[in-house]
């Protein structure tokens, strides 16, 4: 339907705030593209330049290959879809769905027909004679679609139009959305900070910090070969294992991975390990997502790291291991809280403080005070060690999936193999170190 290309798009506003920084993108035609960042990233700023409620600082907006900063909003055929979509109180809800036709004029009769169709399409047919209040929060949201797609648009704008909703609810909804959107064949343009919502429902996703596009690609491509440490960090749960590694380079034999109090080797007939070498004498980024850890015998041959359980948590499908492994973890700003994230949201903030409980009625382990880099066992742990720049460092606390319910509890010694073809690799700059680029 319609195609969207930003060029050069940087929005500041009169107060200064650089809410967008020099952002390109392009939406397919018929694409499902997310915009997906933390809280202000810029991701509603980016969607309201796209249907002109905002004008860009420098840049240009370009609706099917032309340039639309100056196209008022009414005229640019977008719909957009907000999380705090305001029904009009006083009215059915097919007056509703019906008020975008009856503005521009769409005569009684095809306004009727349409907007039978397109409530039968949203499973709220039976309701159409109800006032919003007497619809449940799920209901409410399929009328603020209908009232979106009724007017036909070829571009939709969605600004985290589920989260206001139950989780439940709003799985369900998503794909419900993704379904109907993909059977119109309209672009789309969907924005939220839920990574779920962001893999599950996009062809491609557009992942932003701090106004700044940090990498593009489908939920594939963004997830396996994410091109910044944020993007790494950002996606996926468990978070990915952000470990540094100072580079050691044997010629012609490995490049050794100092971890610390343990090494990983990359054979030099790795493809990666010229690329790796560059950082001869430097410290890098390993990133490594549990599920390139797999559980061993202590004596397994190969590449394994090992370590001692420091707590476990269980989900029901599987528990995960936390292991204290003698080496630094690169912790990344800006990840925001993100409530579907067992990890790192509340009940992460939960589940360090029941560590630092079980530390201190515990007995003290050995293996607690040098890696606590230099503070005091049982406090340093939450402090921040101190890095000019944006990353902060703490004794790493490696996340390895188990079986449900395991026979181990924290203290427990454990090995796990490395799947070293599933290791990433960043610079201190924290952009993606690889041999070619996608
Ligand atoms: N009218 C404005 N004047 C000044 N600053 C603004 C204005 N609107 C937004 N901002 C700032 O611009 C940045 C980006 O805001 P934006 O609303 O685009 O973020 P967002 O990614 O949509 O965040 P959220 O997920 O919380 O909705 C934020 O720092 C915000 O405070
Ligand atoms: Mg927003």
């Amino acid at each position: 339907m319609t195609t969207v290309a930003l060029k050069d798009v940087t929005k500041v506003f009169a107060d200064g705030t650089i809410a967008v920084d020099n952002v390109n993108l392009d939406v397919n035609d018929g694409e499902f593209m997310v915009l997906l960042g933390p809280s202000g990233c810029g991701k509603s700023t980016v969607l309201r330049m796209i249907a002109g409620l905002e004008d860009p600082t420098s840049g240009a907006v370009l609706l099917d290959g032309e340039l639309a900063n100056d196209i008022p909003p009414r005229d640019r055929r977008v719909a957009m879809v907000f999380q705090d979509f305001a029904l009009y109180p006083h009215m059915s809800v097919g007056d509703n769905i019906a008020f975008p036709l009856r503005l521009s004029g769409v005569d009684p009769e095809s306004r009727t027909e349409r907007v039978a169709d397109v409530a039968s399409a949203l499973g709220i047919g039976d309701v159409l004679s109800r006032r919003p209040n007497q619809l449940s929060g799920g209901q409410r949201q399929r009328v603020a679609m209908g009232r979106a797609i009724v007017r036909r648009p070829g571009l939709f704008l969605m600004d985290e139009p589920l989260s206001n909703l139950d989780s439940g609810l709003r799985a369900e909804l998503r794909a419900e959305i993704s379904g109907l959107v993909r059977e119109l064949g309209v672009s789309t343009v969907y924005v939220t900070h839920d990574q779920a919502e962001a893999l599950t429902m996009a062809d491609r996703v557009a992942i932003m910090r701090r106004g700044v596009l940090q990498d593009v690609g489908t939920p594939t491509e963004v997830y396996g070969r994410p091109a910044t440490l944020y993007v790494a960090a950002f996606l996926g749960s468990p978070r990915m294992n952000l470990l540094e590694a100072s580079v050691y380079v044997h010629l012609d034999r490995y490049v050794a991975l100092n971890l610390g109090e343990q090494a990983l080797y990359l054979p030099w007939s790795d493809i990666r390990a010229r690329a790796v070498s560059h950082y001869h004498g430097e410290r890098i980024v390993v990133g490594m997502r549990a599920e390139a850890l797999t559980p061993v015998a202590p004596d397994a041959p190969g590449d394994v790291l090992r370590g001692r359980i420091r707590f476990l948590e269980h989900h029901g499908h599987e528990s995960l291991a936390f292991l204290d492994i003698g080496a630094t973890a690169i912790m990344v700003d800006d990840l925001g809280g993100q409530p579907a994230d067992p990890v790192n949201g509340s009940t992460g903030r939960l589940r360090r403080l029941g560590s630092v409980m079980q530390r201190l009625t515990g007995r003290s382990t050995e293996t607690g005070e040098g890696v606590e880099a230099g503070g005091r066992p049982g406090s340093a742990r939450e402090s921040v060690l101190s890095d000019p720049g944006r990353h902060h460092r703490r004794p790493a606390e490696l996340a390895v999936r188990l079986a449900p319910y395991p026979a181990v509890s924290s203290g427990h010694p454990l090995s796990v193999a490395v799947r070293m073809d599933a290791l990433h690799f960043f610079d201190e700059r924290g952009d993606r170190i690889d041999v070619g680029w996608r």
